[in-house]
């Protein structure tokens, strides 16, 4: 096996930010598992049906076909061959995903291509369960995570530079739900493996917590 970093931890904590740099200083390839779950989650939205009949998710999801190709050095999700890059980070497809997600038949297909990927690459893997699950053999586990307060406040300050409007409270409100459902699900929920290292973010600066993640990575390769 290749050498695989697994960065796990509750929405708004940054594991994309921090993965993405990392990756790029570290010359891995960043692999976001959730754009995965959200491609899955776009093909229910765009075929109208009810997310909440996990019945029906988990037979329709066979009809959707997710490839992942790396292209300069990005990843570009493929939905039934239509690169669905452009769609997948919205408020909408997110809340869908968390729907789709617990559902046994959709994580089984995610794994595997996750598995797939990091057997061909070096590779730093983000998302719920990806140390205690996908790669339990990960060389480095690290679980990234921050108060909801802060994470609340990164989101909504996002959405603001974007010039979209938008409501603190009902953020922070959005975010522990989705905290809620994605720790309390049957299966596969978000857990910290006994053998990460903790990063709490809350207080950090991004460059400091890219830097000490990238001191974790050196210290384990
Ligand atoms: O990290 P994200 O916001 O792109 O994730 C979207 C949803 O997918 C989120 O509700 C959790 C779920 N997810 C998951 O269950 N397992 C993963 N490995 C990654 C994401």
């Amino acid at each position: 096996m290749g050498y695989n970093v697994a960065i796990d931890g509750p929405a708004g904590a940054g594991k994309s930010t921090i993965a993405k740099a990392v990756a790029k200083e570290l010359n891995l390839i960043y692999v976001d598992t959730g754009a995965m779950y959200r491609a899955v989650a776009l093909y229910m939205l765009r075929e109208g049906v009810d997310l909440t009949d996990r019945e029906k998710i988990a037979s329709k999801c066979t009809e959707a076909d997710v490839t992942i190709r790396y292209e300069d050095g990005v990843q570009v999700v493929f939905l039934n061959g239509e690169n669905v890059n452009a769609y997948l980070r919205t408020e909408e497809v997110g809340e869908a995903a968390s729907m789709v997600s617990p559902i046994p038949q959709v994580r089984k297909n995610m794994v595997a291509l996750q598995k797939n990927l990091a057997a061909k690459s070096d590779c730093i893997m983000d998302g719920r369960d990806i140390g205690t699950c996908v790669l339990p053999d990960a060389r480095l586990k690290i679980y990234l995570t921050a108060s909801s307060d802060v994470r609340a406040r990164r989101r909504y300050d996002e959405l603001l530079a974007k010039g979209e409007n938008c409501d603190l409270q009902k953020i922070k409100a959005d975010i522990e739900d989705r905290d809620f459902r994605d720790m309390n699900r049957e299966e596969s929920p978000l857990r910290q493996a006994p053998d990460a290292v903790v990063v709490d973010t809350s207080d950090m600066a991004v460059e400091e917590v890219i830097s000490s993640v990238i001191e974790l990575c050196r210290s384990t390769r």
